[in-house]
């Protein structure tokens, strides 16, 4: 039988210590990924594939893969992170993918307020040349998500995942693939922590297994 005098304390301390929610007793959130590109002759659409594949290794994720003129406010806004891939056209980016990129001002009025602030981002190309643009393309790419103020990252390649696709190159290979299912399985991972942190620092979730 425990005392009466023990009991007025542990009442006490629960209303001190307030309605915390313990990490380990919720169902872990769910991360949403959007995987968005740009092809007209399928070599992205192929490394789009191959990210999504990568973000579906990693547990209690879901992906969307959406050429850029389909996607809608409601999946730019709702996704933890944005995977966006284009071909090198004249060593930048497709005009399409600029302008995807421009809508989320035009169609989507992410400015002044920064609506993608804090969303991870990354960045995926093809290109018909060993040494022609793919780098400067995730780059130009990476520039406008920074200036979202969204948190960049790499995988895959030290700018992103990339494939040669014509030339002496026979085409997207094995590795290539790996790379970009290495970039999915990257950004999900660091979605998952950085919402995770963020709910830690709003008081959502408490550390301590007490
Ligand atoms: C207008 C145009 C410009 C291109 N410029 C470049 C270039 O500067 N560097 C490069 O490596 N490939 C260039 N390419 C080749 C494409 O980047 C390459 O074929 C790419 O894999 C096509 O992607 P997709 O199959 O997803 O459409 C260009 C292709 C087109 C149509």
């Amino acid at each position: 039988m425990v005392p009466m005098w023990r009991m007025l304390l542990l009442c006490a301390a629960g209303i001190l210590i307030g309605p915390t929610i313990d990490a380990s007793a919720e169902s872990p959130a769910i991360i949403h990924v959007l995987v968005a590109y740009h092809s007209l002759s399928g070599n992205t659409e192929r490394m789009a594939e191959a990210v999504a594949e990568g973000v579906r290794m990693v547990p209690h994720t879901q992906v969307s893969i959406r050429r850029v003129g389909n996607v809608t406010a409601e999946e730019l806004f709702s996704a933890d992170a944005i995977v966006l891939g284009s071909p090198v056209y004249w060593s930048n980016m497709a005009g399409e993918v600029k302008s995807f990129i421009d809508d989320w001002q035009f169609k989507f009025g992410v400015f002044p307020e920064f609506k993608l602030k804090d969303k991870v981002g990354a960045a995926f190309a093809t290109g018909g040349q060993i040494s022609s643009g793919k780098e400067l393309t995730m780059l130009s790419i990476l520039a406008a998500m920074l200036g979202n103020y969204m948190i960049t990252v790499s995988g895959g390649g030290a700018f992103g995942a990339s494939a040669t696709t014509e030339g002496h190159s026979p085409g997207i290979d094995e590795q290539e693939l790996l790379s970009a299912r290495e970039l999915g399985q990257r950004v999900a991972d660091v979605a998952g922590a950085v919402k995770r942190g963020f709910a830690l620092q709003e008081g959502l979730v408490r550390t301590s297994p007490n």
